[in-house]
């Protein structure tokens, strides 16, 4: 692990999805006080990220980066304190380019971003008792080599400070789709990397390269760079869309299913919906204690495919644990079977295994673990 950096993949809360850029520092305090009430702060969701737009869209005489006086009248470090008292962390958002996604919007000009000012933005970072940036790549060009040195350029201002901070990084707003096997490995640079555009509230769309992405879409752009997740170094698949609002909108069968994957994959928990009115049932598959603890496993090893079936994943937890995922990706409830042996236990063995959603008990026979699996769901069977 990184000193001072959480060994675990981060877990909080992201105002983007649903706010975009009409965010403001009461809806950032309301949604800090609602992560607080709804027990998702002590489920271990720590980290409020303001994203895009929180910066003016000039900076000061000083050349040092402000707020937008009128959405965070109180400032930064206000906000970061409100937070902070809280038993929170405080997250914002800046990218490497001189005006940020937001120009892209239309008829906005784009919140600052740190390109030129780096070792400065991060001084003021840490003087606000920032513990997580967010750093977007909203250039129109996508040369290589540029994107590392800015990414690194910033790495390293982080670094000079004496503060401790997250460093998530999305290589990728703008950028033409790499086969994400081939996709440049950011490991050395930043906490957790985006590998894949926007995700939507849906479960799989053919919107193409350019395109927002489904849950299914994410699951198998990742798959090939499990090897990458270690102690502090996590791929990103971008923040949950469990609650939140869409057209045609997600099943429940199918929230469990991008909770469960993001448990497998060792990803960020970065929740995205409003928290101030979130149902029971959301609530629920959010803080689902099974599913966060092995999201968190200490090992921080990234679960795969078993062989080239990309609905059947292992994982490896604790000393010599096994999670096991059976994702239905038909349209029929069936019955989803994995032998031991691909498993590497022996076939023979006497196995029982729980899923983590239902705590239902499953024993394997004749060689096979096997579950009834709804459509667009996932059962999590932990090996016991
Ligand atoms: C692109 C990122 O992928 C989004 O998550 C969000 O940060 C926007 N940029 C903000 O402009």
């Amino acid at each position: 692990a990184v000193a001072g950096l959480p060994a675990t993949p981060p877990m909080g809360w992201n105002s983007w999805n649903t706010f975009g850029c009409n965010i403001t520092e009461q809806i950032v305090r309301a949604q800090a006080d609602a992560l607080v009430s709804s027990g998702l702060r002590d489920a271990g969701y720590r980290y409020v990220i303001v994203d895009d737009c929180w910066s003016a869209e000039n900076r000061a005489a000083d050349g040092s980066l402000q707020a937008d006086p009128r959405r965070f009248p109180s400032g930064m470090a206000e906000l970061g304190r409100y937070l902070h008292e809280r038993g929170l962390r405080f997250g914002l958002y800046s990218g490497a380019s001189d005006k940020t996604c937001a120009q892209f919007l239309g008829n906005r000009p784009g919140a600052t971003g740190s390109r030129g000012h780096e070792a400065q933005d991060a001084r003021t970072f840490a003087d606000w008792q920032v513990d997580y940036l967010k750093y977007d790549w909203c250039s129109s060009e996508s040369d290589h080599d540029d994107q590392v040195r800015a990414f690194t350029v910033m790495r390293d201002a982080i670094r000079g400070t004496d503060r401790p901070i997250v460093y998530s990084i999305n290589p990728n707003s703008g950028v033409a789709d790499a086969v994400p096997g081939e996709q440049y490995d950011w490991g050395g640079v930043a906490t957790m990397t985006r590998a894949t555009n926007d995700i939507a509230p849906v479960w799989s769309t053919n919107a193409g390269p350019s395109g927002a992405q489904g849950i299914v879409d994410i699951v198998d752009a990742l798959a090939p760079l499990a090897s990458r997740v270690g102690p502090s170094t996590f791929n990103d698949p971008d923040m949950l869309v469990v609650g939140v609002d869409g057209k045609p909108g997600l099943t429940v069968a199918q929230q469990r299913t991008q909770m469960s994957m993001w448990a497998m994959m060792a990803a960020p928990l970065i929740a995205g919906n409003d928290l101030t009115r979130m149902s029971t049932r959301t609530l629920g598959l959010l803080r689902n204690r099974a599913i966060i603890a092995i999201d968190q496993d200490q090992r921080v090893s990234a679960g795969a495919p078993v062989g080239d079936d990309d609905e059947i994943w292992t994982r490896a937890v604790g000393e010599k644990g096994l999670v096991v995922s059976l994702t239905n990706r038909s349209d029929h409830p069936r019955t989803m079977s994995v032998s031991l042996t691909s498993l590497g236990l022996v076939g023979d063995a006497t196995v029982t295994a729980i899923d983590a959603w239902s705590g239902r008990r499953y024993q394997a026979s004749g060689g096979e673990l096997s579950a009834e699996v709804g459509v667009d769901d996932t059962v999590v069977l932990q090996i016991v």
